[in-house]
């Protein structure tokens, strides 16, 4: 054995070539002193598995893993945290003696973003969390660890109610379609849906945004139409950049037990 090789990880999804991860892994490697090589892989659509065992049998510490792989991650990993148990997808995989380790850093790196970068404490809060697919149930559990009372719309309202009831037992929140939204007012409106992928719009009803409130899409890289209508009632608007980091940080840390400095990153990326 070699101790003084580097430590290979990489990211996983299809497709994968617009992924920042590289970039952000690289930095936190050369800030904190840390010898790691990361690099992004696509996998084949009906080999994800195969990739896997790949990675471990060339010597792999980890991975990160993304579209459309969450789902086959969680099935895949022998051991979960709770967060990714709850949110049946995983996108950070540790390998080690004890074989494979899920956990799901998104939810968490979402509440630093809003708690630490955008200064704002989720207690008490009113959340509109708009979707009912993987990316709304991966972040539900860390929202209400964080004290926010949570309402979840979806376009199929049936599948914001069973959202809704998986986690009525570890805070406030509750399921609805976007017509019963119409006398309610939030703090904060998180957008976890795809429709900014088709450029489509959610039908919200104008007075959705509390007084000062936070308009937050998942999405970044691009303008949604629910950044463009929330902008156009008064919202402070943030796009899911910062929760991309965040999230890193957190798998770096699950990885290397250090915790690099979010800052420096997030504002080179916003700079270029
Ligand atoms: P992901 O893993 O990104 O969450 P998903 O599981 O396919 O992807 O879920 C996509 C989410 O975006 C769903 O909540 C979907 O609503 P439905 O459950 O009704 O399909 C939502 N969505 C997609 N396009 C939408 C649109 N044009 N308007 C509103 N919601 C939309």
């Amino acid at each position: 054995m070699n101790n003084t090789m580097t430590d290979k990880y990489a990211v996983i999804g299809n497709p994968i070539s617009h992924s920042k991860s590289p970039e952000i892994h690289k930095m936190f490697a050369e800030q904190t002193g840390q010898d790691i090589s990361y690099e992004a892989i696509e996998a084949p659509l009906d080999g994800f598995n195969a990739t896997i065992e790949r990675l471990r049998s060339e010597g792999y510490k980890g991975c990160n893993v993304t579209v459309p792989f969450k789902f086959e991650a969680y099935e895949l990993a022998a051991q979960l945290s709770e967060r990714a148990r709850t949110a049946q997808a995983v996108n950070t995989l540790k390998f080690d003696a004890n074989g494979i380790y899920g956990d799901n850093t998104d939810g968490a790196g979402l509440v630093r973003d809003i708690e630490l970068n955008l200064g704002i404490a989720l207690r008490n809060k009113r959340v509109l969390l708009m979707g009912a697919g993987g990316a709304a149930y991966g972040v539900v559990l860390p929202l209400l660890h964080a004290g926010a009372h949570i309402t979840v719309a979806n376009r199929t309202a049936d599948k914001a109610r069973q959202l809704a009831a998986a986690f009525a037992a570890t805070g406030d929140v509750h399921g609805c379609g976007y017509d019963e939204l119409k006398n309610h007012q939030f703090d904060i409106v998180i957008n976890a849906t795809s429709a900014g992928l088709t450029g489509s719009a959610i039908p919200l009803p104008d007075t959705v945004f509390a007084p000062g409130a936070l308009a937050y899409d998942m999405m970044y890289g691009r303008e949604t139409p629910f950044m463009a209508f929330a902008r156009q009632h008064g919202a402070r608007v943030a796009d899911g950049l910062g929760m991309l980091v965040e999230q890193a940080a957190e798998a770096f840390y699950i990885w290397r037990g250090v915790r690099p400095d979010t800052k420096p990153v997030l504002e080179k990326l916003r700079s270029v």
